[in-house]
């Protein structure tokens, strides 16, 4: 999406929702400052869309240090983490490794030393001549961001000194999200028609920004300049989005699992052949909203509809499986 300069929160002050976390953060940003030490190691985890690399910016602002952004694919080599923890960063400065669940084992094992005593080895020359010698790195604090926590290894994770999850967002801090995108864009909008678009945005602030920006075209087209509830509803409507902000792939998800395999339970891979899609995709982006609300549940057996995903697609729950709903 079109990020607009200027949107991007920029101060924790800014950053809508995610209470708990930032009051956690201000307490280590400011013991950290107090102590004159650069941060300890976070690991932030989450749903794509939901802040993690907006925080971690936002936690460089706040400490008044440079963030150097990389990820976990784009560390091919031993040599392009040496290059970046060698060439760039000061002491104090933040290294933001994006997906970082992707980083192969070589390069995790080179930086498991530069988290832990800030060195690095270095491998000079070739074959037997080769010889390894270590350098002094500034104290820096890395960040690490991941939808999928359960990926990472557990030499890796135990290195990172805090370790948080990243929530969905209610429909009214969504709605909070929106309204100030909407004022920095000069852009009028009623409460009701924010909240409205809050509900319908999968708990994500990604896309509550990005169905503001729908919204907001389909009232100019109809020459309004002012954005009302009925304007938003109609506008969500036509994209395709339900009550609960489902949007086709979540409704397809759950409708080949009602029809297809009767509620489940049925696995993951089975699940995802039956709809062509990439399991991978699955899991990281589809299901978590439907678990987040109560639509599905992943069992030791598979994965399995609730109750609540029967009557929300507005198909009769069959009578054998009533005893499996708890
Ligand atoms: N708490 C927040 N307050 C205001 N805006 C936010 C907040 N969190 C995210 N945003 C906005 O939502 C969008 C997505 O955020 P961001 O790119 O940080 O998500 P992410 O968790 O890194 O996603 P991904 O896993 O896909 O990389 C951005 O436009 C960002 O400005
Ligand atoms: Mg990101």
């Amino acid at each position: 999406m079109l990020d607009e300069p200027g949107l991007r929160p920029k101060r924790l002050s800014d950053y809508v929702g995610q209470v708990r976390l930032k009051k956690k953060l201000q307490v280590y940003l400011k013991a950290a400052m107090e102590r004159g030490e650069p941060l300890d190691h976070l690991l932030l985890a989450g749903p794509p869309g939901l802040g993690k690399t907006t925080l971690a910016h936002v936690i460089a602002y706040e400490l008044g240090v440079n963030i150097r952004v990389t990820s976990g694919p784009a560390i091919e080599k031993p040599g392009d983490l040496a290059a970046i923890l060698t060439n760039s960063l000061e002491e104090g400065d933040i290294l933001f490794i994006d997906e970082i669940h992707r980083l192969s084992k070589t390069a995790e094992e080179h930086l498991y030393p530069a988290m832990e005593d800030f060195k690095i080895d270095i491998v000079l020359g070739q074959g037997p001549a080769a010889r390894t010698i270590r350098l002094d790195l500034p104290r820096f604090t890395l960040i690490g961001a991941t939808t999928r926590p359960g990926l990472l290894s557990g030499p890796l994770r135990s290195r990172f000194g805090i370790t948080e999850h990243l929530e969905f967002y209610t429909p009214e801090e969504l709605a909070q999200g929106i309204t100030r995108d909407a004022q920095l864009l000069g852009v009028g909008i009623d409460p009701e028609a924010a909240l409205a678009i809050g509900k319908r945005s999968r708990g994500t602030m990604r896309i509550a920004k990005r169905l503001f920006r729908r919204v907001r075209d389909f009232a100019q087209v109809a020459g309004e300049d002012h954005i009302t509830r009925a304007r938003a509803e109609a506008a969500l409507d036509a994209l395709g989005l339900d009550t609960l902000g489902l949007d086709p792939k979540d409704r397809e998800y759950l409708e080949v699992l009602l029809t297809k395999f009767a509620g489940g339970p049925v696995g993951l891979d089975t699940l995802a052949t039956a709809m062509a899609e990439d399991s991978l995709t699955l899991e990281e982006v589809v299901e978590p909203f439907l678990i987040q609300q109560g639509l599905i549940k992943r069992t030791p057996r598979g994965r399995m509809a609730t109750k609540a995903a029967w009557t929300h697609m507005g198909l009769p729950a069959p009578e054998a499986s009533a005893g499996l709903f708890d």
